[in-house]
């Protein structure tokens, strides 16, 4: 649909609320039709000069905004790109590379995601929780506001739990499950690159620093690298060949870098490939040293790197995507992954587009590739390639022994996510996802099937207020009885969520041990970004009921690998969650939400475990605050104790903290 621009002319009008009038003198009279010049100087006026009011808030002007873009995406939605981007970087509305990011056309030589935008504004509406969010998320410019009250039950007809609100008694037998998660595969890590660069990923070949190394630098000046020339640095190019560890020739560093890169990684670069397949042989080998045999893997998702927009391709993101799961396939062989895709695994960045409205095509590729490429490795049958192609928000499988694995894609919720902002409060459940998670939990509670939901964003970060709420009530709603575990990544800490029935965030009494019905478990990543040291768990899992017994973590301190000359690093046990906490548990109890309970509580009230918790979070890595001396630990209490965005933030206020939400 095309409207004439007399058209327009009263679309805006008419969008405009009543006591936010703004002053437009440069309007042209409403029967001339402007070229594509005069509407971008037109348009452009218009964005300054809402700017420019003092009778508008900085959230008010964020809605003006997208009010105008609305109608402007009537016409000629082509040209919003090209508006926004101009208006945002001309005024510093947003620092430049967010202005590109959100606002710049979409190629496929950049993850730019200006047509998306163009997508969203045609439909949303921006006085209205999609405003509010979209400008808090966004644009930062509105404050957060908590969501309506939503009441999720219809997706299940009302119906009540009929066989048991407990779980099911675990067996005596169990089995091994691989979990990994955030690969951030690096494909373009440089060896003595700069890893102390001035944008926030580092280590490429366009990776450097704005303030050039003083004459006669000594590299040997950096804590990380005193051991070097003794030692050896490790600025060897290796590999594995056959899944053998070759060292490579020595490739030096560049002389004019601050801090460069080694072998297996810095602190403040993603994962380069070597690192990945570091990590998968050392968890495949633990099965020989441990007798395992993994029934299967789960992976969490993200394999793109952190990479600024403007050097993400297309291209970039399917090469990540393949070669990262040909990396696992090769050293799995047989055994299974069952995987979900992060906010970094489509194109543009954080963008899905619900296929009811049309647009979905724009991601199709994206679904097809994987549903290719999964039934290729063998990890799904012909059914489930079909699901994955064509519901491309939400998966399930069946593993031999019975469990059911619901795999979610959570870019449908993720803040990054412009479609998102569509129709947000009256329609919850644009994507149908929710709908088909609960379709498939209700089929397995009437066959007494148990299940594990994984998905890449969890519920209680980056995760949209409303969706988190309604996520939260189909939870509560399944569990303990059905759904045996809930498992995400994306956050890079190893962390857990405790789920509370009849608990709204203030309310803290609520808390109790009887009242905790769910966990999820957020996995440590692969990738050292940032400041972390690389990680990955093993799942010991009951073979009746599949609730967790424990969980394995392992991890090695990538700093050692700075002046190793190159050699292999040390993954060693980090720790098994049963004996961590030294909460008194008994045997033969899985590590189900009361466990977690009880973790959070020592969390809330000891000095040392939160230091341990946080110790855990980020692997021993040189960064590890030291909680007692600053503040940085001061939420994590709330985190824990909270498992929907909103409960986060009243836990917050409540202390007295910022949620920084
Ligand atoms: C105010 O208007 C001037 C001139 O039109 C423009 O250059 C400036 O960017 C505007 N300020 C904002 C915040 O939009
Ligand atoms: C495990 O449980 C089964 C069924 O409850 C029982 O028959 C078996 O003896 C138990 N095995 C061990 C090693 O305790
Ligand atoms: C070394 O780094 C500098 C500064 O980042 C860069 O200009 C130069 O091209 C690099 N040299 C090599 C050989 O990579
Ligand atoms: C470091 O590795 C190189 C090449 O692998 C080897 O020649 C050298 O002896 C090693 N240096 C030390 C101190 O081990
Ligand atoms: C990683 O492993 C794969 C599969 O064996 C291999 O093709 C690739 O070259 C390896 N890359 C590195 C850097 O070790
Ligand atoms: C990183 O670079 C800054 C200059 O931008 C410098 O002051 C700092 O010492 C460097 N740190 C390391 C560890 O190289
Ligand atoms: C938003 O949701 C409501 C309720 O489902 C629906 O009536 C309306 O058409 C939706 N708006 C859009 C733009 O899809
Ligand atoms: C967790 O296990 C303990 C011990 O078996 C049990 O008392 C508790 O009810 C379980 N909690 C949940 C949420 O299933
Ligand atoms: C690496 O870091 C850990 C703590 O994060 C520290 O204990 C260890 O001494 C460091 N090792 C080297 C070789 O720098």
């Amino acid at each position: 649909m095309r409207l004439s621009f007399a058209a327009l002319l009263v679309a805006v009008q008419a969008f405009r609320l009543g006591d936010l009038q703004i002053e437009s003198s440069n309007w042209p009279a409403a029967d001339s039709v402007p070229s594509d010049d005069d509407l971008i100087k037109i348009s452009l006026d218009e964005l300054y000069s809402i700017g420019n009011s003092t009778k508008l808030s900085d959230c008010d002007k964020c809605k003006h905004r997208l009010l105008y873009a609305k109608s402007l995406a009537l016409v000629k939605p082509t040209l919003i790109p090209s508006i926004f981007t101009e208006w945002c970087i001309g005024t510093n509305a947003l620092q430049k590379d967010m202005c590109l990011r959100i606002f710049g056309r979409t190629t496929v030589q950049n993850s730019y995601a200006g047509s998306n935008f163009a997508d969203m504004v045609s439909l949303m509406d921006p006085i209205s929780y999609d405003g509010d969010y979209y400008c808090h998320y966004t644009e930062s410019a509105c404050d957060y506001v908590s969501p309506p009250e939503i009441d999720g039950s219809e997706l299940w007809g009302g119906s009540k739990p009929e066989k048991s609100k407990y779980a099911p008694e675990a067996g005596n037998e169990t089995f091994y499950v691989l979990h990994v998660s955030d690969f951030h595969i690096e494909n373009d890590y440089v060896v003595g690159g700069e890893g102390n660069c001035s944008v926030s990923m580092c280590c490429t070949p366009h990776s450097f620093n704005d303030d050039p190394v003083p004459q006669n630098y000594d590299i040997s000046s950096n804590v990380f690298l005193q051991d070097g020339p003794g030692e050896g640095w490790s600025f060897y190019k290796s590999s594995y060949v056959d899944n053998i560890f070759e060292k490579g020739p020595y490739v030096g560093y560049n002389e004019s870098t601050w801090w460069p890169a080694t072998s297996f990684g810095h602190y403040n670069c993603d994962a380069p490939e070597l690192l990945i397949n570091s990590t998968l042989k050392a968890a495949t080998s633990l099965q020989q040293q441990l007798n395992l045999n993994y029934e299967f893997a789960i992976f969490t998702g993200d394999l793109v790197d952190h990479d600024e927009t403007q050097y993400i391709t297309y291209e970039s993101t399917l090469l990540a995507e393949e070669s990262t799961f040909r990396d696992v396939k090769y050293q799995l062989g047989d055994i299974p992954m069952f995987p979900v895709l992060g906010n970094h695994d489509t194109f543009p960045y954080g963008q899905l587009a619900q296929e009811k409205y049309g647009f979905s095509n724009k991601f199709d590729w994206n679904n097809e590739l994987m549903a290719e490429l999964w039934r290729d490795y063998d990890w799904i049958d012909f059914d489930e390639e079909q699901q994955v192609r064509e519901h491309y928000t939400g998966f399930s499988v069946k593993t031999k022994r019975g469990l059911k694995i619901i795999a979610l894609n959570s870019n449908s919720w993720y803040i990054s996510n412009l479609y998102a902002f569509i129709n947000i409060s009256q329609d919850y459940d644009s994507f149908g996802q929710f709908q088909f998670l609960v379709d498939e939990l209700l089929d397995s509670e009437s066959k007494d099937e148990r299940v594990w939901l994984i998905m890449h964003v969890p519920a209680g970060a980056d995760m949209l207020p409303v969706a988190s709420q309604v996520f939260a009530q189909v939870v509560e709603r399944f569990s303990p009885y059905t759904i045996a575990g809930i498992f995400n990544g994306h956050t890079h800490r190893d962390e857990f969520k405790v789920l509370y029935s009849g608990f709204n965030g203030s309310n803290l009494d609520a808390q109790t041990a009887e009242n905790a019905i769910a966990n999820t478990w957020i996995a440590p990543s692969v990738t050292s970004w940032i400041g972390l040291n690389p990680s990955f768990r093993f799942l010991e899992v009951d073979s009746k009921t599949f609730s967790v017994m424990n969980a394995y973590t392992y991890y090695f301190n990538l700093n050692e690998t700075f002046t190793n000359n190159g050699t292999e690093p040390e993954w060693r046990l980090e720790y098994d969650a049963r004996s961590a906490y030294g909460v008194n548990w008994p045997q033969f109890a899985p590590l189900n939400a009361t466990y977690w309970h009880e973790v959070s509580q020592k969390i809330g009230s000891s000095s040392s475990s939160l230091q341990q918790y946080e110790n855990f979070a980020t692997r021993y890595s040189p960064y590890t605050y030291k909680c007692s001396e600053s503040d940085n630990c001061d939420t994590f209490y709330c985190y824990v104790s909270t498992f929907t965005i909103d409960q986060y933030v009243k836990c917050c206020e409540h202390f007295g903290l910022d949620s920084d939400i």
